[in-house]
């Protein structure tokens, strides 16, 4: 029995070392939760439960529910599996780069043994160029199998290389709904199915920062040998949050589907220009239109250009928009947006005037409709009609 509970937040390490270990733990209720799905799947006895990042060891917590199974915790960081040895005697601790010589022998599991990978692999907002500078500093050795330019698909390569039966873990909503990702991961999903799953906001990690959340899904996924997910399933896929609201990739029709997102690399950009496009979370960082050429600006094809303008005018209510959606592409009814193009483009080109000079204050009645056709794509279609009342567990750990 753990003499104390363990931290939520790896105290031993400042605010740059977490984000370079991606050194964020689980909040107690989602490994409870992870342990229910455990229960309702038999997964109580004679399994190896293995968190092969495993922190201050938050998923040792199932160790007490669970003492028939066999715990192992693994961690690069050696105080955090110090501090395991110290709460959970029983788990039996290794300090290993979990992304290489990845096997199920360097943790001393045989072949035989129904393996359960538990945890939340080490990742960090790959979208943040803060983040995304310290990272290239600190690329660990992997094995080519499992080599991504990310910890965290690259975890899950890890997972899928030990032939682990089962896998509940946490990981960014962006490995599974952004195709890059999906398909960086490929082995992994194409050989896993998920069968439960909740998503919550990354700002319910402690110690994070309290300015851009992104969505997380807790997920526990079953393996089917080469009968796992496709991306198709995951675009039909409803998933619920935290909160007891339900979201699809497949409800919405995509900005994106009509405009070019990133700059040309054959030709210099000329005439309109506007910021590189990638997500609605990325959107809340960046510019729209731009006055001047820099290295991520694209050029608008004028044809397009009311496209962007609605791009622009969507940044405006970014407040509107939960969490759950951050990593979508930004979201458009065609139809209405059909009936209001011109409103749409007079209050954009009235906000800049350093790139379209200066335009006539657009009507009461444009911003109005502007507002309506905005708010309504986003709340008509986040609160669709899959949505729950029930809210799924309020309340702290
Ligand atoms: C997001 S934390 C999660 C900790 C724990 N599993 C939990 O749920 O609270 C990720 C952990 O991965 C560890 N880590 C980072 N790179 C690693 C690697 N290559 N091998 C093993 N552990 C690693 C970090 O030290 C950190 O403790």
């Amino acid at each position: 029995m753990p003499t104390r509970v363990p931290s939520q937040c790896p105290v031993h390490l400042n605010a740059q070392e977490r984000i370079l270990q991606g050194s964020f733990y689980t909040p107690t209720k989602y490994v409870r939760l992870v342990g229910e799905w455990l229960r309702e799947h038999g997964l109580t006895r004679d399994c190896v439960i293995l968190d092969p990042s495993c922190g201050y060891g938050a998923f040792f917590d199932l160790a007490t529910q669970f003492p028939e199974n066999r715990f192992i915790g693994n961690d690069i960081d050696e105080e955090a599996v110090s501090q395991v040895a110290s709460h959970f005697p029983k788990v039996v601790t290794f300090r290993k780069n979990a992304l290489a010589g990845v096997s199920r022998k360097m943790y001393d599991i045989s072949t035989e043994e129904t393996l359960v990978v538990v945890g939340n692999p080490p990742y960090n907002d790959t979208t943040s160029q803060y983040q995304g500078k310290l990272k290239q500093t600190t690329k660990p050795l992997m094995d080519a199998d499992v080599k991504s330019r990310d910890l965290g698909l690259s975890s899950l390569l890890a997972y899928t290389k030990l032939r682990a039966d089962y896998v509940a873990i946490l990981h960014p909503l962006a490995y599974l709904i952004k195709r890059a990702n999906f398909q960086a991961a490929k082995p992994f999903f194409a050989n896993y199915r998920l069968l439960h799953h909740v998503v919550f906001s990354s700002q319910e990690f402690a110690g994070t920062s309290k300015a851009a959340g992104f969505p997380v899904i807790v997920g526990f996924y079953e393996r089917h040998l080469d009968h796992g997910l496709g991306y198709d399933d995951v675009r039909q896929m409803t998933f619920m949050t935290a909160e007891g609201k339900s979201f699809s990739l497949g409800q919405f029709r995509y900005v994106s589907e009509f405009i070019r997102k990133y700059p040309s690399r054959s030709n210099a950009p000329t005439g309109i220009l506007f910021y590189t496009l990638r997500d609605i979370n990325a959107l809340r960082r960046s510019r729209t239109f731009l006055d001047k050429p820099t290295a991520n600006a694209l050029q608008v094809a004028p044809e397009q250009l009311p496209y962007y303008c609605y791009i622009d005018c969507f940044k405006d209510y970014l407040d509107e928009v939960p969490y759950y959606l951050g990593n979508f592409d930004i979201p458009i009814d065609l139809e209405q947006f059909a009936t209001c193009q011109d409103a749409v483009v007079a209050v954009s080109q009235w906000k800049h005037p350093e790139v379209f000079g200066p335009r006539k204050h657009p009507s009461a009645k444009a911003f109005q409709t502007v507002k309506k056709l905005i708010l309504s794509t986003i709340s008509r279609k986040a609160n669709g009609t899959n949505e729950t009342s029930a809210t799924w567990f309020v309340g702290g750990d």
